[in-house]
């Protein structure tokens, strides 16, 4: 029997590349996706329009605030794991929007966890952020380290929304395994975020704003990357009879629950990676130095050997590498 997976997000970005991979591999997988209008659901729709091409994909449009449809579409497609990454992303908007944050990362992921249970699934895997290390100073950022001090309310639904998945398996034995990402780009990727907004400015002719004077660095890493470190870690199912055997697990002590860093652990400065962008686009760029953006974090940096450990993670492709694989799907993508 083919394992069957629900994954929440499949019309976004990462959710969309990872349900391809899984389709790819011979499972079957349900996508659960409200195709809400927070950047252009043409994207979205083409992301879907490739899935549903696959005999062993299904679909159900519906939000995770509907508790109802979200419940039934778990009843009745029972999966083994459920992949929750449907979210309401983005820094810069939470600022101005929390609430719709509140209902999409926190009822929202409260839902899926609850129905999750419900019906018992083997590994419940929640899709977290390296926001949630906020400004710590310490680099890079381990799994144990504490993360008390989120500076964008982004950060603060996904730091909840870890803890209110801790305490269910804490009190239900639900496998849980947190994934905190670190700004994943490439082909499909998202359009509210830097690179695609520098590339959409660049061909356009127009100047980019670089926040902070272009001193930060960020983790970029490549979608193909993140894929097959989720796919890897499907079976890798956290339990409370495993002893921690590997140095700074972060396997928590009373819950079969694991939080794990997936980055490409490689510190890329934004100004080099800008430098890339300008060099595959073959166009001068406009550039316009501004301060720091509130909320933003000034750098992140992952260590994430505990997922290499666990799994055999191994993060392959370079910035310049990745950037030139996304600008020549922008170029195709977009004519
Ligand atoms: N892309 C990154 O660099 C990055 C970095 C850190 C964390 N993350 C996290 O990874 C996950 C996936 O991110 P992504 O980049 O694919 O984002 P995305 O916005 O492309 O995908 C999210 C999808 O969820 C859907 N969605 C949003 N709110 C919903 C709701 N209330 N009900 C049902 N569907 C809803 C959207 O329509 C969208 O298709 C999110 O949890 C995000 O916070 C992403």
């Amino acid at each position: 029997m083919k394992t069957k997976i629900l994954v929440t997000g499949s019309s976004g970005f990462i959710g969309f590349s990872l349900s391809k991979k899984l389709l790819d591999d011979g499972k079957k997988v349900h996508g659960y996706d409200s195709m809400n209008s927070y950047y252009d659901v043409k994207l979205k729709k083409a992301r879907y329009n490739i899935l549903k091409k696959y005999k062993n994909f299904s679909f159900t449009k519906g939000d995770l605030e509907n508790k109802k449809l979200l419940e039934k579409t778990f009843k009745s497609f029972k999966p083994k794991i459920i992949i929750h990454l449907a979210a309401q992303a983005g820094v810069r908007y939470s600022i101005e929007n929390p609430d719709i944050y509140l209902n999409s990362n926190i009822i929202g992921t409260f839902n899926v966890i609850k129905f999750a249970n419900k019906v018992k699934v083997k590994h419940l895997i929640i899709g977290s952020s390296s926001s949630v290390y906020g400004s710590n100073k310490k680099i890079p950022f381990q799994e144990i380290d504490k993360t008390d001090h989120q500076i964008s309310f982004y950060a603060a639904t996904k730091k909840s929304t870890e803890n209110l998945a801790h305490s269910y398996s804490s009190l239900w034995k639900l496998p849980i395994t947190i994934l905190r990402f670190f700004t994943v780009y490439g082909p499909y990727g998202r359009p509210d975020m830097a690179y695609f907004k520098f590339t959409k400015s660049i061909l356009a002719g127009k100047k980019i704003s670089i926040f902070n004077k272009g001193k930060m660095y960020r983790d970029y890493t490549y979608i193909d990357d993140i894929v097959s470190g989720i796919s890897k870690l499907l079976n890798k199912v956290p339990s409370i009879k495993q002893k921690k055997k590997i140095k700074n697990d972060s396997l928590s002590p009373v819950a079969p629950f694991r939080i794990l860093n997936i980055g490409n652990t490689k510190k890329i400065f934004l100004l080099d990676f800008i430098n890339s962008l300008e060099k595959e686009l073959g166009k001068k760029i406009k550039r316009r130095f501004m301060p720091m953006q509130k909320g933003d974090v000034h750098s992140t940096l992952s260590d994430s050997s505990l997922l290499m450990r666990i799994t055999g993670y191994n993060p392959k492709t370079n910035y310049k590498t990745g950037i030139k694989k996304f600008v020549s799907w922008y170029l195709n993508y977009y004519k």
